[in-house]
């Protein structure tokens, strides 16, 4: 499963990277503004930074103005994936964008319908967003089960993004699943390797070393 970071903020993407466990980022107009700086200066740096896929996103809702951002996005760096909404004009821009050799992500995908239209339309990634599912009382991980489910039926090569992960639990359960892609914000990254029993190992050996003679 790659491991995509979601956040604008490059300090973050920095230390992400310094793991050495980072696949890509995915990058939003409210993570942008969250910066305070341009969004252009922010995606080129993340595009310097990150050397995987790079999420940006377009806000026209039209046809004519979502193709005009994607070539523009695309104009930036080769990794810019176009970040495209749920929407009959998203999809009819990710044909075009399909078709002209633009790498796309589908987001706000909140049923497996819309992320069979998306698959259909040409997406490279379709970004279901289980956190905002669960906020509402729907059970967004089942989301997942079941565009796993339709894509493997069909065999897309859409790969399946999970997105708005607000745990580890998330990240266990889209494993399991088998699911192409986590994007995840990077305190839910830190928290993946820690373990409690793990802190009290090391404790305990760093103890019992000062035992033995040198
Ligand atoms: C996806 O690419 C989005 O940037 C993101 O996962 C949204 O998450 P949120 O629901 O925490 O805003």
């Amino acid at each position: 499963m790659k491991f995509f970071i979601d956040t604008a903020d490059v300090a973050e993407i920095r230390e992400a990277q310094s793991f050495g466990l980072l696949d890509g980022v995915t990058t939003n107009p409210s993570l942008i503004a969250r910066t305070g700086r341009k969004f252009r200066d922010v995606i080129e740096e993340i595009c310097e930074i990150v050397d995987g896929p790079i999420s940006a996103e377009a806000v026209s809702l039209d046809f004519e103005g979502m193709r005009k951002e994607a070539k523009e996005l695309a104009a930036i760096h080769e990794n810019i994936v176009v970040k495209l909404p749920l929407t009959l004009d998203g999809l009819k821009t990710v044909r075009w964008c399909s078709d002209n050799g633009i790498a796309t992500n589908v987001t706000l995908c909140f049923s497996p319908l819309q992320a069979l239209m998306a698959a259909k339309a040409g997406a490279d990634y379709i970004s279901p967003f289980v956190g905002r599912l669960d906020d509402v009382g729907h059970d967004g991980m089942e989301l997942i089960s079941q565009i796993i489910e339709i894509y493997g039926n069909y065999n897309f090569d859409t790969e399946v993004l999970v997105a708005s992960i607000r745990s580890p639990t998330h990240v266990l359960e889209a494993a399991r699943m088998g699911a192409d892609v986590c994007t995840i914000p990077f305190n839910v990254i830190q928290k993946l390797v820690h373990h409690p029993l793990t802190d009290q190992g090391i404790e305990k050996f760093l103890e019992d070393w000062k035992k033995v003679p040198h």
